[in-house]
């Protein structure tokens, strides 16, 4: 019996597949590498000693699919695969909404007729809004996305919540990210970016190595204690772990449950970069810059369902995040 995981070359997807195998499950790996690299699959192995099954796949392929589920014993898929990056999903709505929930429908589809119905499904805490204020619980009303991206991650929620209407068979764990970063201690796997990053954690990295000349802090004028904006950073790996928690409920139970993946603890931009200059012993140059659309204040979890049901927290502190996510970058200046 194996955990099929979609989108196992990616970022969080290639930690989870690291601890997956050293909880000593069987893994088969899919993805397509539109947002990742092969090598990533050869890290793996080299961190565990253990190998397992790919198929270089699109979670859109039916045929593919059904191959994949007739060729192994599948016993329940994480599933990761999807496009996240927000900017470029309000350039290009069609290929979020196609790729995301369209890919996520032919994967239940192609479940559904392999019975094996059991998954663990990559939300984020975009699906909260910005009504809501922090810290967030999971009986928080959820929508008012604003960007496609967010607005699939909301979608495939309601989906999943209709499929086990329909059909209580299913077995199915929604987990909400917060703010994932850092990366394997070995230094082997980490975060990835193609061209100039998005996100904070790869930014600063870059421009401690040199690659990018200053970071914009997006306004300093936000009513949090230094003006600038608040997350709840987790560590990949910590969110990893998360992930075989959330394979031992779907294995064991025939529920939907939705559980927020973060620490509870809200840090400032200041507070990452001064952590990573600390981590890091480089300097990381920085100029306040406007406020970028669409950014909240304040945005953090509370985590206690996950540790009352689950039996899982978070305890990789900041310190180790940012000492993770630099240890990674020197030694990959160029990504894999
Ligand atoms: P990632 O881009 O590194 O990994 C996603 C993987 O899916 C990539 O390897 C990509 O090649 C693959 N993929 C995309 N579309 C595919 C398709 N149609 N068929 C097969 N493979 C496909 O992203 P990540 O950061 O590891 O995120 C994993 C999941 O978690 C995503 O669904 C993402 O939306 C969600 N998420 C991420 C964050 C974050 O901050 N990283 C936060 C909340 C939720
Ligand atoms: C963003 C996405 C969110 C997605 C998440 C994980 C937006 C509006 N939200 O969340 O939907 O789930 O990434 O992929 O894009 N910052 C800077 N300078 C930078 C980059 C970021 O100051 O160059 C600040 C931001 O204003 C924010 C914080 O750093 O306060 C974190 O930003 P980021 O890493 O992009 O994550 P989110 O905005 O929380």
């Amino acid at each position: 019996m194996s955990i099929l995981v979609t989108g196992g070359a990616g970022f969080i997807g290639s930690h989870t597949c690291v601890e997956l195998l050293n909880a000593g499950y069987e893994i088969v790996v899919l993805d397509n590498f539109y947002n990742s690299n092969p090598e990533s699959l050869n890290r793996i192995k080299k961190i565990t000693g253990k190998d397992f099954k790919f198929y270089e796949a699109d979670i859109r392929d039916r045929a593919a699919l059904d191959k994949i589920f007739k060729e192994n014993e599948i016993e329940a898929v994480i599933h990761f695969a999807g496009l996240k990056a927000v900017g470029e999903s309000c350039r290009k709505p069609l290929e979020y909404y196609e790729n995301n929930i369209g890919g996520t429908i032919t994967l239940c589809e192609a479940m559904r007729d392999a019975n094996c119905k059991k998954i663990v499904f990559s939300s984020s805490a975009t699906v909260y809004g910005c009504e809501n204020v922090s810290p967030l619980t999971e009986s928080m009303k959820i929508g008012g996305t604003t960007n496609p991206y967010g607005t699939t991650k909301y979608m495939i929620e309601l989906i999943l919540q209709d499929l086990y209407a329909s059909d209580n068979e299913w077995s199915i764990t929604i987990l909400r990210y917060f703010n994932p970063i850092g990366a394997h201690e070995s230094g082997m796997i980490g975060e990835n970016p193609n061209g100039i990053p998005n996100n904070l954690m790869p930014y600063v990295t870059q421009v401690a190595i040199g690659k990018l000349p200053q970071l914009s802090v997006f306004g300093d004028d936000y009513d949090t204690p230094d003006g600038t904006g608040v997350r709840d950073y987790i560590h990949v790996v910590d969110l990893a772990l998360g992930h075989i928690k959330a394979v031992e409920k779907v294995l064991s139970t025939k529920e939907v449950n939705v559980y927020n993946l973060g620490t509870g603890t809200g840090y400032s931009v200041l507070d990452i970069v001064k952590a990573f200059e600390k981590a890091s012993g480089k300097k990381v140059n920085y100029k306040i810059a406007p406020r970028r659309d669409g950014d909240l204040a304040t945005c953090y979890s509370d985590p206690s369902k996950a540790l009352n049901e689950l039996g899982w927290k978070a305890e990789r502190g900041l310190d180790k995040m940012c000492e993770d996510s630099w240890r990674w970058q020197k030694n990959n200046p160029n990504g894999f």
